[in-house]
C-alpha cells in the first residue's frame, strides 16, 4: 500500500510515557516525529478520544511505527466530498492553503458526517496514491486536517517544527493547556545549530469568525508582556532566572488569545526595551537577523524579534511588539512590514514591563493589512474607532526624505519610490498635499519667547523620561530582589540600559517633571497649530493626514560602535511619542545599495510613515486598507526582499 512508504519515513525520537517509576514522577511531554523529512510535535494531550474503529480501519495493512502512530486526513463529508474528483480537489485545496498537511497525512481519509455514501472501508487513489477510505459519524465533529491516530484510538493534532534561523525567538512556547489556563515553554526542538523549534498548528482546523476573528493566527509575542505559565526575560538572562513563570497574563496578549490567536512564542527583545545597535549593545542575547538585503543589516529596535520574525518567516502571521521611542517603527522600517505604534492609552498595558509609562504604547508588526486591522480590532476593542470618510487634508514633513546614511543613489531610488506613492495617494484621496514645517512654525508660536527650539527643548525629554521611570519601576525593585537572593550581588546589565539608568540617576527627582512639562508644551502645540486631537463626531475624526519618511539607513551589525550615550535629539519620529498620536509604517518598495558584505548590488526596503490625529488610528487603518485594495500598496512577502526570495546566510 502506498501508505507504508510514509509510515518507514516515520521516525519516534523519543516519548515518555505518564507514569509513575520506583516513585519518580516521570511526566509525558509529548513526542517530536519526522516524517518525509518534516518534523512534528504531538502535545501529550490526544486532542479527542475514542476512535479505535478508525484505527482498525487506518493501519489495517500498513506498517507501523514503533508507538503504532498512523497519519490520517479528516475530512468533513459534504458535496466537495460527493465523488472522487470532490474529493481530490479537496486535497489539492489543504496542500495549498496549509504547511502542516501533506500527503504523508494520507495513510488514511477519515470522512466525517451524516450523509457519507458510496465510500467507507475501501481502498481510493488520491493525489497519486493508493489511501485507505473510512467513515466516522460522530455527534460532535473534530476539524478537519492532518492527525496522528495511535492504537488506541486517540487522535493527536501534529504541530509542525520550523527552525528560527534567524534567531528571532526567546521561548517557543507549547500548546495551551485549557485544564490548568496556561502556556508552557515548547519542550521540543529541531536538529540544527541554536536553533529552537517553533510548533504550529494546522491552518485547516481554524475558521475566523466573527466571535473569533483571529482563529488559528500565529502570533509570537515579544517578551516583555507576561504569560501566564511562562518566565518573562526582558531581554535580560539574570531577570529571567530570578522569577518564577508568570501566574497572569499582559491584557494586550489576553485580548488575542480571546480572539483566537495561536501564540507560538516569545520573541527577542533588546533589553528592557531600550534601543541596542548589533552586535556589541547585545551582550545577553544575540541580536537576531534582519532576513533584507545581505542578511547583516540590524534590525533596528527594541521590537527586533517581532520585526525579525515577520519579516523572515512566511508560517508566522502576527506580531505583538511595543513602541516607547520607535520601537516597533523602526523594526517594522527596516524589515519592510507594516507596523503601528498606536494613540497611547488606547490599551491598559498590565503585567508588561514598563519603559515609561507616559509614552508606552502596544502594537503590531505584520505583513498582511486584513490581519493586522483584525488584531487591532480585538486588541483596543472600543478605544479604535472607525471612521465612514478619510480626512479633508493631506499633509508632508521633510518629505520625500531627512538626511539618512545610505548613498546618493540609493536616496534618488527611495525619494522616487516615496514621490510615486505621494502622487498615487494624493490621487486617491483627491487631494494635493502641503508640506508643513513645524519646527519654523513652532519658533513663531511658541507661548514663551524665551522657549528654545524644538531641537533643544526636546533633546533631553525622552532620555530623562525613560531613564527617571524605569530605574524606579523597573531597575530598583530588580536589584533588590537579586541582591536578596545571591548575597547582595548585583545582576549584569548591557552597556546600553546601563549608561542610560546612570544617566537617570545623576538626575534629580524634578527632572522627571520637567520633562513632563516639556512633552506637555510640545503636545499643546501640535494640537493648537498642526493637528487637533481627533473628534469622533465627525465623519472622519483627523483634520488631516500627515506623511513622513524615515529613508533608507544602511546599518551593518558588524560595525564597530562608540561606547553608548543617552538617546539625546529630537527628530520627526519623535513627533507621535510627544503627541501621542498614531504612526504607522507602511511598506511602499525597496531600494538599491552596494552591499560591503556580498559585494554585489542588494535591496532594502522603503517605507512612508502615516500620521493621523490622537484618537483616531481607525483613520489609518481604513486608509491602508483601501490602498491596498486599490493596488497602490502591496502585501510585503517575507525572505529577502519584500517581493521575496531565500535568505541569505540563513544557518539551514
Ligand atoms: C499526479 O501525477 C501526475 C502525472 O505524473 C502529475 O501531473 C500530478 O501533479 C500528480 N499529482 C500530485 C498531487 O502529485
Ligand atoms: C501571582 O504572582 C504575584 C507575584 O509573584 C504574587 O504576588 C501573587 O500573589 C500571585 N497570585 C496568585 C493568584 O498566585
Ligand atoms: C547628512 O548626513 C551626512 C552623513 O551622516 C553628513 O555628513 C551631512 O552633514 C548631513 N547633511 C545634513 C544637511 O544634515
Ligand atoms: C523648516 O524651517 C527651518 C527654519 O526656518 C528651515 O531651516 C528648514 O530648512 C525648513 N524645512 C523644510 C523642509 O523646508
Ligand atoms: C516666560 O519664561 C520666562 C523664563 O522662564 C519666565 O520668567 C516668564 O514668566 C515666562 N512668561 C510667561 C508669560 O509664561
Ligand atoms: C543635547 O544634549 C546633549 C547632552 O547634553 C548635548 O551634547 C547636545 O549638544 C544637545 N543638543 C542640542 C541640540 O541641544
Ligand atoms: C526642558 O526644556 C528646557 C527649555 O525650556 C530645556 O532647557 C531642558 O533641557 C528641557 N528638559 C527636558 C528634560 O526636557
Ligand atoms: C468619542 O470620544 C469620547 C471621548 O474620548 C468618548 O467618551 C466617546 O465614547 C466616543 N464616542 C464614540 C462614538 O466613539
Ligand atoms: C554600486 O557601485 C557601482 C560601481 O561603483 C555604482 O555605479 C553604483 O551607482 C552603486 N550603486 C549604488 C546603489 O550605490
Ligand atoms: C567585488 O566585485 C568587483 C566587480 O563587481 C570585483 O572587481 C572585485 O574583485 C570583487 N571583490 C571581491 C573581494 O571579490
Amino acid at each position: 500500500m502506498g501508505s507504508s512508504r510514509d509510515l518507514l519515513g516515520l521516525f519516534t525520537l523519543f516519548v515518555v510515557g505518564v507514569q509513575l517509576v520506583w516513585g519518580q514522577l516521570v511526566l509525558d511531554m509529548g513526542s517530536t516525529l519526522s516524517m518525509n523529512g518534516i518534523y512534528y510535535y504531538l502535545p501529550s494531550k490526544p486532542f479527542s478520544h475514542g476512535y479505535t474503529s478508525v484505527y482498525a480501519a487506518s493501519a489495517s495493512g500498513s506498517k507501523s511505527s514503533r508507538l503504532g502512530l498512523v497519519p490520517i486526513t479528516v475530512v468533513n463529508s459534504n458535496a466537495a466530498t460527493s465523488n472522487l474528483a470532490a474529493l481530490e480537489n479537496t486535497l489539492n485545496a489543504f496542500s495549498t492553503q496549509d504547511d502542516v498537511w501533506g500527503d504523508g497525512f494520507l495513510s488514511a481519509i477519515i470522512l466525517q458526517g451524516t450523509s457519507v455514501q458510496g465510500f467507507g472501508g475501501s481502498t481510493v487513489n488520491v493525489r497519486n496514491r493508493s489511501t485507505t477510505l473510512a467513515t466516522i459519524q460522530a455527534s460532535t465533529k473534530i476539524p478537519q486536517g492532518p492527525y496522528f491516530i495511535s492504537p488506541i484510538g486517540d487522535l493527536y493534532q501534529p504541530y509542525r517544527l520550523y527552525p528560527d534561523t534567524e534567531g528571532a525567538f526567546t521561548q517557543p512556547m507549547g500548546p495551551f493547556d485549557a485544564a490548568t489556563a496556561t502556556y508552557a515553554a515548547l519542550p521540543a526542538t529541531v536538529p540544527g545549530i541554536s536553533s529552537p523549534g517553533v510548533a504550529v498548528p494546522s491552518r485547516l482546523y481554524y475558521t475566523r469568525t466573527a466571535a473569533q476573528p483571529l482563529a488559528g493566527v500565529r502570533t509570537g509575542i515579544k517578551d516583555i508582556f507576561d504569560i501566564n505559565g511562562l518566565q518573562t526575560s526582558d531581554g535580560n538572562r539574570a531577570y529571567y532566572n530570578l522569577y518564577p513563570p508568570r501566574n497572569a497574563t499582559a491584557l494586550p496578549v489576553q485580548r488575542l488569545i480571546d480572539a483566537g490567536a495561536i501564540l507560538v512564542g516569545k520573541m527577542k527583545t533588546s533589553q528592557f526595551a531600550n534601543g541596542e545597535v548589533a552586535t556589541a549593545d547585545w551582550v545577553d542575547y544575540h541580536e537576531p537577523f534582519n532576513p533584507r538585503g545581505d542578511g547583516y543589516q540590524d534590525t533596528s529596535s527594541s521590537s527586533s524579534g517581532p520585526g525579525s520574525g515577520i519579516g523572515s518567516y512566511p508560517w508566522l502571521d502576527l506580531t505583538l511588539g511595543s513602541d516607547t521611542g520607535g520601537s516597533i517603527r523602526g523594526p517594522s522600517q527596516v524589515q519592510g512590514v507594516y507596523g503601528n505604534r498606536p494613540t497611547r492609552g488606547l490599551i491598559p498595558l498590565t503585567n508588561t514591563m514598563p519603559l515609561a509609562p507616559e509614552l508606552d504604547t502596544a502594537g503590531f508588526l505584520v505583513r498582511d493589512p486584513t490581519i493586522w486591522t483584525a488584531a487591532a480590532k480585538a486588541m483596543y476593542q472600543d478605544a479604535l474607532p472607525f471612521f465612514p470618510q478619510f480626512p479633508p487634508k493631506l499633509q508632508t514633513i521633510n518629505f520625500p526624505l531627512p538626511n539618512t546614511t545610505a548613498s546618493d543613489s540609493t536616496k534618488a531610488e527611495a525619494n522616487a519610490i516615496l514621490l510615486a506613492f505621494l502622487s498615487k495617494i494624493e490621487a486617491f484621496l483627491k487631494l494635493k498635499a502641503s508640506p508643513v514645517n513645524y519646527t519654523a512654525l513652532w519658533d513663531q508660536v511658541k507661548p514663551n519667547a524665551t522657549l528654545p527650539p524644538l531641537s533643544v527643548l526636546l533633546n533631553r525629554t525622552y532620555p530623562t523620561l525613560i531613564s527617571k521611570e524605569q530605574t524606579k519601576n523597573v531597575r530598583d525593585p530588580f536589584f533588590a530582589d537579586y541582591a536578596a537572593m545571591n548575597d547582595g550581588r548585583t545582576p549584569f546589565v548591557d552597556p546600553v540600559p546601563k549608561a542610560r539608568w546612570a544617566f537617570g540617576d545623576s538626575l534629580p527627582a524634578s527632572e522627571l517633571d520637567v520633562a513632563v512639562a516639556n512633552k506637555t508644551l510640545f503636545q499643546n502645540f501640535w494640537e493648537t497649530y498642526i493637528l487637533p486631537a481627533g473628534d469622533n463626531r465627525t465623519a472622519y475624526c483627523s483634520q488631516s493626514i500627515i506623511l513622513y519618511s524615515s529613508g533608507v539607513n544602511i546599518l551593518y551589525r558588524n560595525t564597530y560602535l562608540q561606547p553608548p550615550r543617552p538617546p539625546f535629539g529630537f527628530d520627526d519620529s519623535q513627533i507621535s511619542i510627544f503627541a501621542e498620536v498614531p504612526d504607522f509604517v507602511v511598506p511602499l518598495g525597496s531600494a538599491s545599495y552596494n552591499s560591503t558584505v556580498t559585494n554585489h548590488t542588494e535591496v532594502l526596503p522603503v517605507s512612508v510613515d502615516i500620521i493621523a490625529a490622537r484618537g483616531c488610528d481607525g483613520v489609518i487603518f481604513s486608509l491602508v486598507e483601501a490602498l491596498l485594495q486599490a493596488g497602490i500598496i502591496t502585501i510585503p512577502l517575507a525572505g529577502q526582499t519584500i517581493t521575496g526570495g531565500e535568505i541569505l546566510y540563513k544557518h539551514k
